[in-house]
């Protein structure tokens, strides 16, 4: 059984009802961990907030189902989702320079989800920081508890986001382009991290990115994303053999070689993106005619 699935999710934008996300459906099993991928725009990151109840308010959900380990988070009373959604799942954010607020000291930055969700008491808490902290290997997690995030590099400030989504052993982490704000020589160090502490806690992980190289590295299946609409679902073996979908090739195709970063770029070409807008529009009629 799935421990996370999506069906049919629909999102809105509010006012203009213009949708951004066009009936995503998306199954991660216990431990498994799925790529989410597409260019910009595409809807990545609305998949990740509505799973963890964080669009913004601007966007809505308007249809479809969002189970967590077998319950349908969007039939719950809004304080009983929270809840669950807190014991259950994590997010580890793009941006490590500002998920961290600049004005207080680690610790309570990762304690106070523990204490406030969990209901846990600060000593248990402060224990488990300085124990998750150790895991992602800070050398010094006393001092680092006691610091403010200016006093950090951005890799250690990733790292203490990751800890602190692990904090509460999570079934679920959503981790949104993790890397992608860290310098190229962190951003190696900081996939393998996330990669260990996934395999060492078998945490389900869905993984938003546009780089289709971590993919290969660290993903079991994989979804491609165009509009808000999912141009295709695969295991990740099977998409790097062949990739069914015109625009998932042409997205490889498009793919920068990490062997070989001077081989020059084919962007997808202009009739490919014009096929897979015109399944984007036959999918809005399709939902318009009910
Ligand atoms: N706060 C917001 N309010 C309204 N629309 C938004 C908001 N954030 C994103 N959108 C729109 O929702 C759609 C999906 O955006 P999303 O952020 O999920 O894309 P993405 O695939 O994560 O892209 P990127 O790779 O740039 O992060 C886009 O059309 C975007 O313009
Ligand atoms: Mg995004």
């Amino acid at each position: 059984m799935s421990f996370l699935r999506v069906e049919n999710l629909c999102v809105d934008l509010k006012g203009s009802g213009d949708r951004l996300l066009r009936g995503v459906s998306l199954n991660v099993g216990a431990g498994e961990v799925m790529g989410l991928v597409g260019e910009s725009g595409a809807g990545k990151s609305m998949i990740g907030k509505a799973i963890l109840g964080i669009l913004p308010r601007s966007a809505g959900v308007v249809d479809g189902v969002i189970e967590l380990d077998g319950e349908n988070l969007l039939a719950l009373p809004p304080k009983v989702r929270r809840q669950r959604i807190g014991a259950k799942a994590a997010l580890i954010p793009q941006d490590p320079l500002t998920a961290l607020n600049p004005s207080r000291r680690i610790a309570p930055q990762i304690t106070d989800r523990l204490v406030d969700i969990l209901g846990w008491d600060r000593a248990r808490a402060n224990d488990r920081a300085r124990e998750i902290l150790a895991e992602v290997h800070i050398a010094d997690p006393d001092r680092v508890l006691r610091s403010y995030p200016h006093e950090l590099s951005g890799g250690m400030r990733q790292r203490i986001l990751i800890a602190s989504a692990f904090a509460a052993e999570p079934k679920l982490i959503v981790a949104d382009e993790p890397t992608t704000a860290l310098d190229v020589t962190v951003q190696k160090q900081i996939l393998r991290l996330i990669r260990d502490m996934q395999a060492r806690h078998g945490t389900a992980l869905l993984f938003v990115t546009h780089d289709l190289g971590v993919v290969a590295k660290i993903c079991q299946k994989m979804t491609v994303l165009y509009g808000g609409l999912v141009v295709e679902q695969t295991d990740v073996h099977g998409f790097f053999r062949a990739p069914a979908h015109p625009y998932s090739r042409a997205l490889l195709a498009a793919t920068p070689r990490h062997d070989d970063p001077a081989a020059s770029l084919n962007p997808v070409p202009d009739d490919i993106i014009q096929a897979v807008r015109a399944e984007v529009a036959a999918a809005d009629r399709n939902w318009r005619n009910g």
